[in-house]
């Protein structure tokens, strides 16, 4: 699936679902769970955020963007950088943004959820590689395609079929974002410096958010819901 406008209740329901926010959300989620976090609130909208804030108490970080900036009120933008050991170590984070908690949210049919970017791919695809009927959701941007997103589908889904030897029954889909991450692979940077989004982060001078949302399996950390709650699995 390419984009959260996709996702439908049918299309997930009692099947394991992956969702994949390059630019940036999963890889803030990623980072701040690696770095301490509790767990991570996924939200639709600011609202809901400041409202949880107010009914469960202290050690409650508000984190989020509208167009890439930072919102008003709130702790953090949606930035990977900002997530260090001293900010968010046994905080709950609450997140909103334009595409990523979406997904999340439109997955909620799901059995399983997953939470995935290029920082943790490989450690995913070791858990997916026990698994059958799993959905890769890339957020996508606005309801459409982003290369990003699609290139780390390809990535999860190479490294099922070729390191991990899981015997595949790829949708046309798949197929397709594996062999966009196998043409690009030698130089992902060349191919996703193209995307709409990445020109946006860049033009915002987030030339090092989005380095390190590329640094491939820098996190070694299965990311997963439980009761509501994106969680590291320890
Ligand atoms: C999103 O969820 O739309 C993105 O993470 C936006 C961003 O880069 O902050």
């Amino acid at each position: 699936i390419f984009s959260w406008s996709e996702v439908t209740p049918e299309r997930v329901k009692g099947r394991i679902a992956v969702v994949i926010d390059v630019l940036r959300a999963t890889s803030v989620m990623v980072t701040a769970l690696n770095n301490g976090a509790l767990k991570v609130i996924p939200v639709l909208t600011p609202d809901e955020a400041f409202e949880y804030k107010k009914n469960n108490g202290k050690d409650i970080l508000l984190v989020g963007e509208r167009h890439a900036d930072i919102i008003e009120g709130f702790d953090f933008s949606n930035s990977p950088l900002d997530m260090s050991p001293i900010s968010v170590t046994n905080q709950t984070v609450v997140m909103t943004t334009t595409n990523g908690t979406k997904a999340i949210r439109a997955a909620e049919e799901a059995k399983e959820l997953y939470i995935a970017s290029f920082l943790n791919a490989r450690s995913t695809a070791q858990i997916l590689a026990q698994q059958d009927d799993v959905v890769l959701i890339a957020s996508g941007s606005n309801g459409s395609f982003t290369m990003e997103d699609t290139l780390c589908m390809g990535y999860i889904t190479n490294l099922l079929e070729s390191e991990l030897g899981n015997a595949l029954g790829l949708t046309d889909a798949a197929l397709a974002a594996r062999q966009l991450f196998i043409n690009a692979q030698q130089n992902l940077l060349a191919l996703a410096s193209q995307g709409k989004h990445y020109r946006l982060l860049k033009s915002k001078g987030l030339d090092d958010d989005i380095r390190y949302c590329f640094s491939l399996d820098s996190i070694n950390l299965v990311c997963y819901r439980k009761n509501g709650e994106i969680v590291a699995l320890k």
